[in-house]
């Protein structure tokens, strides 16, 4: 079987791992949700999915990370001004990716912040793991190609290697054994007036992880096996729905898509709803909305928040309804603050 060593070292043959080429590299990484999602792996080791995916970032939502090599026996992280002790998820599985690297006995000084809730089905390992390889691709000097470093980030987290974009992107399954034809592609498509609300529900971390979620669905889920011809039908209508700029058929298409995949974990076993009270009360209130006229859908992902989508001009009879919601312009270009 191929190993993550295995692609790493491919992908990395002649280049310098351990010697910086600048004091500290800066980046910044969106996070981005997931239109038709990604749900299934067919190589667990190589985070290969299942089924393409596409997804939209969410341009200042995302990730900022400072890399700099550190005289230190260990990897030093920081999350938001905090420094992450050796004993949590959030350090091992940082270290575990650089420890992918042939970095000869040097260590990394991390600092992350984040403009979104970490680990609350909001996709933060995807910006995380997208803007760490950019930091790293930046620190030692590689000029990898996005497709490469897409590549790269797919093997912290699967999601990720859509991160490396702005705007639409999608995510193609690929066929080959090692992954090399799995990697992000943006869509030249933008849809300005196009709008995604955060509501937040719950900042707690998830009580159990999609990968471990996804394998139970794939596993025992008796729906499982519809879903990547739904997948497969989903993004060719997608597609088509935002060349043509349909809201509707977007909105549609996404929220459907994502009800099917939290359908295929209901029926898991042991059964997975990251679903609060407050989801399903919401997801009413889109559907009362959508019958008196006004066009709003929902996606969600693993974790109990939505994330709506509307257009522009219906912002205010939406904000109205939902004060709490922060408002997302995926592709109003602005600095990520
Ligand atoms: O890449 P992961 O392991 O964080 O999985 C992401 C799964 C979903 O967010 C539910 C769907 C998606 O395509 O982003």
């Amino acid at each position: 079987m191929i190993s993550k060593v295995d692609v790493v070292a491919s992908l990395l043959k002649d280049k310098n791992c351990d010697t910086p080429v600048m004091p500290s590299a800066s980046v910044f990484s969106p996070t981005n949700i997931a239109l038709i999602k990604y749900w299934g792996k067919r190589n667990q080791e190589l985070n290969l999915p299942v089924t393409s995916s596409l997804s939209v970032s969410l341009n200042q939502k995302g990730t900022f990370t400072e890399l700099s090599i550190i005289d230190s026996d260990h990897d030093v992280v920081y999350l938001n001004d905090n420094e992450i002790t050796e004993d949590t998820e959030f350090y091992q599985r940082i270290v575990a990716f650089l420890n992918l690297i042939p970095r000869r006995n040097k260590f990394f000084m991390i600092k992350t912040r984040s403009t979104i809730p970490t680990a609350a089905g909001l996709a933060s390992s995807a910006s995380g793991f997208a803007a760490l390889t950019t930091a790293l691709d930046k620190l030692l000097g590689w000029k990898l190609t996005l497709t490469e470093l897409s590549i790269l980030a797919r093997l912290g987290s699967g999601s990720a290697c859509r991160s490396l974009w702005h705007g639409f992107v999608e995510w193609q399954e690929g066929k080959d054994e090692d992954g090399m034809d799995s990697y992000g592609q943006p869509l030249p498509y933008a849809w300005p007036e196009l709008r995604v609300g955060l509501l937040i529900f719950s900042e707690q971390t998830k009580p159990i992880g999609s990968r471990v979620a996804m394998q139970t669905t794939v596993e025992t889920s008796p729906f499982y096996p519809l879903w990547p011809s739904k997948v497969a039908n989903d993004l060719v209508s997608i597609k088509k729905a935002i060349v043509a700029k349909q809201f509707d058929n977007l909105g549609f298409i996404a929220e459907s898509n994502a009800l099917a995949m939290h359908a295929t974990m209901l029926t898991a076993w042991p059964p997975i709803n990251y679903s609060l009270p407050e989801t399903l009360t919401t997801m009413k209130t889109v559907w009362s909305l959508r019958r008196d006229g006004i066009p709003v859908y929902f996606t969600q992902d693993a974790g109990p928040n939505l994330k709506l989508l509307f257009l522009e001009e219906n912002t205010n009879d939406i904000a109205r309804v939902f004060p709490e919601m922060e408002i997302v312009e995926p592709f109003t270009r602005r600095p990520a603050a």
